[in-house]
């Protein structure tokens, strides 16, 4: 790989996190209120032949993941040709695996066009079975739509499917056997997520949180778990449910940082490099490009983002600040 990808601690970056849309068909409590945020202005979006380019850039430097996320990503009317696009860009070891993190809600018309296009996998969230939470937590009455996407990328071998989390005390940190349970009749891997302090409404309180610890407690209340080897730089920590192959994962982003081995970087739908989930400086590659930067100017500009991140996020310091953007504008 480019020697810009690798950081000043050794970390060598694989993963790139394109933010496709800030917008989302749900609001989730924990994320956004009501009403939305405001949304990022269409002339600032990167335009499709934009991002791709900036894809391309670091691809051809060795990044060999990529990961569309959002808001809700599926929300940008032209994700097929996206993936199709992206699927097909040429790095030095191949093409790059295209995933993708959504609300599931549009799976059913796009699961099997998406993988037509070259997509891998998905990563979808599912906070509760229940359809009276669940209408609470999202202000959208739309389980049944989210189950019909699940079942939708499944059905097109989007696999392995992956079900996301987020635990949270008093809401849904009962239903922690259930949605479990659910992932194991369908041979989905269940993860739950410990909440970090990226909600618009600046209300997260880490005494509130529930931890990996805690849901670890209640997973191993109702079944044997044995922890897997070969993690590598992903944030979930795997464990196997009663010897296999049914697996469950905790991703414990505050207490049990991974930033370590962070192998990401991200890109907003408004053009800005992130070195970092909770880095307070951007790079802006919207301008670069639009003043006409050629491919070496953008991959020393990526190279220099990389230079600044620092060795990891801060949330257990009483100094931490959180980022001046919301989750939803940074891409999970
Ligand atoms: P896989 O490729 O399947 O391992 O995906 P993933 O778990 O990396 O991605 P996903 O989009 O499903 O994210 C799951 C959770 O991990 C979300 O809460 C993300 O915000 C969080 N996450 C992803 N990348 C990072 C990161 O670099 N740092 C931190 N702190 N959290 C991350
Ligand atoms: N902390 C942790 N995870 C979060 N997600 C959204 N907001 C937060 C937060 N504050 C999750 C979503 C989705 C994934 C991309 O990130 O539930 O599954
Ligand atoms: Fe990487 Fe920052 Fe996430 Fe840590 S918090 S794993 S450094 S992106």
């Amino acid at each position: 790989a480019h020697p810009g990808l690798t950081d000043r601690f050794g970390r060598e970056h694989r993963d790139l996190r394109i933010s496709l849309t800030d917008r989302c068909s749900l609001r989730c409590t924990y994320c956004m209120p009501a009403e939305g945020v405001p949304w990022l202005k269409s002339d600032t979006m990167l335009t499709t032949d934009e991002l791709v380019r900036v894809a391309r850039v670091a691809v051809e430097m060795g990044i060999d993941e990529i990961r569309l996320t959002g808001g809700e990503p599926l929300l940008r009317p032209d994700v097929v040709d996206v993936v199709d696009r992206l699927a097909h860009l040429e790095g030095p070891t191949g093409h790059p695996e295209i995933s993708l993190t959504t609300n599931a809600l549009r799976l059913p018309a796009l699961a099997a066009p998406l993988r037509e296009a070259g997509l891998a996998r998905v990563n979808i969230s599912l906070d509760t079975l229940r359809r009276d939470r669940f209408r609470d937590l999202t202000r959208r009455d739309r389980l049944t739509d989210t189950l019909a996407g699940i079942a939708a990328a499944d059905a097109a071998g989007l696999a392995p499917v992956k079900i996301n989390a987020v635990a949270m005390r008093g809401v849904n940190d009962d239903e922690i056997v259930d949605l479990t349970q659910f992932c194991v009749d369908h041979g989905y891997q269940m993860r739950f997520i410990e909440q970090m302090p990226l909600d618009a409404g600046h209300t997260w309180d880490r005494a509130e949180m529930v931890t990996g610890e805690e849901v670890l407690a209640a997973l191993s209340a109702h079944w044997t778990l044995t922890e897997r080897a070969g993690r590598g730089a992903a944030p979930a920590q795997v464990w196997d449910i009663d010897g296999g192959p049914a697996s469950v994962g905790v991703i414990a982003s505050v207490t049990r940082p991974f930033c370590g081995t962070c192998d990401r970087v991200r890109l907003t739908a408004d053009g800005q490099l992130r070195a970092c989930l909770f880095a307070r400086k951007e790079s802006d590659l919207r301008t670069l490009i639009r003043d006409g930067a050629d491919d070496a100017a953008v991959a020393g500009a990526i190279a220099a983002c990389l230079r600044l991140k620092q060795p990891g996020h801060d949330i257990a310091d009483p100094t931490f600040l959180q980022p001046d953007r919301p989750m939803s504008a940074i891409g999970g």
